[in-house]
């Protein structure tokens, strides 16, 4: 029997795509390993977003050397995913012992190339970008029971400066309307009730299909699966929200009023040298037209600090954007100059250090500050809660999350789990909310679904 360890490095999509990788092994006969030192194949699903992600690598390369307590003998190593597509056949300088690198698509041939290594050949490389990319998922291979995440575009046609994603992912691609839904209906019948459509941005999905479909008419697609709960998508450009997004999707039974929606700095002066294609004023327009339609909408950013150049005043103006928007919850990166982006190549990375780490902590306690407030507008009110299981730092509690995303604790049957429940919150801290089950309804609970559609025969008469 073979068995392969998958570990997963970075975003959502490479843990999707560490799903797909475990499944075209378990396709080809391989069982699952829970620990390198168990498997004959050793996988690490890498990263490249900043360069800690790929030192972290690197170590962890440097600890899985033949003959080390974590390597069964004559087991093979691959490394995948976008520190393979970027560095390519130069990481087996770095880590001679490595015998496969394929990149952000051919890890799907993990399993022949495998079989190769072990037959004796050394230093196989698969990067080819351009292949159609089409992989028939199997349902049952999920990390999760009732959740799922739900690949609908590869790649990214922007060019941000400081971003290496289009090196390693690509053009955009997007999946066509009737292969989304039918692997969500394949999900759903096998126990899945809420999924997350994946995309770098997510938002543009659909412009290069027959007929032009947008992010509004997939979602109101799904809508019409009477198992599936909630839909959710990350992530998206603030650019992309057009013909009237906010209001086709607002009633849908399924939509969640929590975005993802990158504003990466509050200053106009940095956003140019960033190429975002938007000016403070115009991402404050998308959340107006957003909050129009969808008054309680609660919108999430990631944000870079130390962009070469940014100034104290710059950070300023991130720091009053983060509140006058009053964002829900913030990502903070500080700047990593990555090889060959066109911000690496521009500019000096001169923001120092000290000020990159000031500067993240500034944003992130603005953002702390309000989150907290925005948790305590919710004690006292009825949430509806999908539930997640039993929550992770006390398994006698459970643990799920409201529609817009605050995760919940309150004490009831584990049976619940992947159920809709209402909560009636009690306490509140910046990340969490803690509550109890309601006899109520609860005051934000989404319409029923449907009932089943009768089936029709498909040849009339
Ligand atoms: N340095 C720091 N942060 C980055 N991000 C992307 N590229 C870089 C980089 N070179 C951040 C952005 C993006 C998130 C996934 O990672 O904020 O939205
Ligand atoms: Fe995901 Fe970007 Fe990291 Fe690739 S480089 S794994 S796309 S975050």
């Amino acid at each position: 029997m073979k068995r392969a360890y998958v570990e997963t490095y970075g975003c959502q999509m490479n843990k999707l795509d560490s799903e797909l990788a475990e499944q075209a092994l378990s396709e080809a006969g391989f069982e699952r390993a829970d620990d390198p030192s168990q498997a004959d194949l050793v996988v690490l699903n890498t990263c490249s977003v900043r360069e800690h992600a790929e030192h972290r690598v690197v170590s962890r390369l440097g600890r899985l050397k033949p003959g080390s307590p974590l390597r069964k003998p004559g087991s093979v190593l691959a490394l995948v995913g976008c520190m393979g597509q970027r560095e390519g056949e130069r990481l087996f300088q770095v880590a001679p012992h490595l015998d496969i690198v394929t990149g952000t698509k051919e890890f799907v041939r993990l399993p022949q190339l495998y079989d190769q290594a072990r037959a004796g050949r050394t230093r196989l490389a698969a990067l080819d970008l351009s292949d159609d990319f089409e992989y028939a998922r199997d349902p049952r291979h999920r990390s999760d029971r009732h959740k799922a995440f739900v690949s609908i575009m590869r790649g990214c046609d922007l060019h941000c400066t400081y971003c290496i994603v289009p090196t390693t992912r690509g053009a955009e691609e997007s999946r066509p309307l009737a292969l989304v839904v039918d692997e969500v209906r394949r999900l759903v019948d096998d126990g899945v009730v809420e999924v997350t459509l994946l995309g770098q941005t997510v938002n543009s999905w659909g412009k290069q299909l027959p007929g032009a479909p947008d992010l509004a008419d997939l979602l109101a697609a799904l809508d019409e699966l009477p198992g599936l709960l909630r839909t959710r998508f990350i992530t998206s450009h603030p650019n992309f929200f057009r013909d009237r997004f906010w209001e086709r999707v607002r009633d849908l039974r399924t939509f969640c009023p929590f975005i993802h929606v990158p504003a990466q700095s509050g200053s106009d002066r940095v956003l140019k040298r960033m190429a975002r294609l938007y000016t403070t004023d115009q991402y404050r327009e998308m959340v107006a037209e957003a909050r129009a339609a969808i008054p309680d909408v609660a919108l999430a950013s990631d944000w870079i600090v130390g962009f070469p150049g940014e100034t104290d005043d710059d950070h300023a103006q991130s720091r009053a954007f983060l509140r006058e928007v009053g964002f829900v919850q913030s990502f903070v990166f500080k700047y990593s100059p990555r090889p060959e982006t066109p911000s690496e190549r521009r500019f000096d990375d001169d923001v120092p250090d000290a000020a990159k780490d000031a500067r993240c902590n500034d944003l992130l306690a603005v953002q702390d500050e309000l989150a907290l407030a925005q948790s305590a507008r919710e004690v006292g009110r009825t949430l509806e809660v999908l539930v997640d299981g039993p929550s992770k730092t006390n398994e006698a509690r459970l643990s799920g999350r409201t529609r817009r995303n605050k995760i919940v604790i309150f004490e009831g049957p584990p049976h619940l789990a992947g159920r809709l429940v209402p909560i009636t919150i009690d306490r509140a801290s910046t990340q969490t909310l803690y509550g109890r089950l309601a006899d109520a309804p609860a005051e934000d609970a989404a319409p029923a679904p449907p009932a089943a559609p009768r089936r029709l025969p498909l040849i009339p008469g």
